[in-house]
């Protein structure tokens, strides 16, 4: 099983991006996460494709983008163009959602769906076959630096074994409110990947502090 760590650029300086981006690709990290917001789905508004585009530049790192906007599909294209190796759009703010994947997957990227809070991970029953990843969002969406919701832990766990029974590959990635005190029981729980934004770049030492949420003493 694979430990995925993959640091919310949402959290860094954006006075030095450039900076902030190169610390997170010497570090153990293997992703980065791109929060994109609209201020409709949620209430926040983030940045789109120039920051992305320069986030792309600095990092050969695979670059995880999760989409929290109305009308995903208006513009999943061009965060594939802009150097997305996957995007994720909210099960909330489309209508089909598997033909969303669908298309997603015909970019060449990879998708992923994700779920808020007050959404079951039953609805995602029939999806499994076209997703590539499942994002479970353990705060609300919108901001860094919440505290993490409990329950977030046996969602994982139902869905660990709803993708057993499927027999996919669909991995699991969790975000909202992780750190190094709570990334051992969500690795366990079957979570692939692990979001963190303020654990990491509210840290004294952000790259030690990825080693830590990964649970390992060894860089890679
Ligand atoms: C919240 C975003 C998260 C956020 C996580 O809507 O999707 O990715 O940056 O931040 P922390 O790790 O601080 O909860
Ligand atoms: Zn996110």
């Amino acid at each position: 099983m694979v430990r995925i760590i993959s640091p919310s650029m949402l959290s860094a300086d954006f006075g030095h991006l450039d900076r902030e981006t190169r610390m997170i690709d010497e570090s153990a990290a293997q992703w980065v996460h791109i929060d994109v917001m609209d201020g409709v789905f949620v209430p926040n508004i983030s940045f789109g494709f120039p920051v992305l585009k320069a986030i792309r530049k600095a990092t050969e790192k695979f670059l995880d983008v999760h989409l929290m906007i109305i009308e995903p599909m208006k513009y999943a294209k061009r965060f594939a163009e802009a150097g997305a190796q996957l995007v994720t759009i909210h099960y909330e703010a489309v209508q089909d959602v598997r033909r969303a994947l669908e298309e997603i997957r015909s970019y060449g990227v990879m998708a992923g769906v994700s779920i808020k809070p007050a959404t079951p991970v039953s609805v995602l029953k029939e999806l499994l076959d076209v997703a590539d990843l499942v994002l479970i969002m353990s705060v609300e969406p919108g901001f860094g630096g919440q505290s993490f919701i409990e329950g977030s832990v046996e969602k994982a766990r139902e869905l660990r074994k709803m993708i057993e029974t499927a027999g996919t590959n669909t991995l699991i990635e969790m975000d909202g409110g992780i750190s190094a005190a709570n990334s051992e029981m969500l690795f366990e729980a079957g979570c692939d990947a692990l979001v963190a934004g303020s654990a990491v770049f509210g840290a004294p030492d952000p790259k030690a502090e990825i080693l830590k949420i990964l649970k390992t003493d060894t860089s890679i």
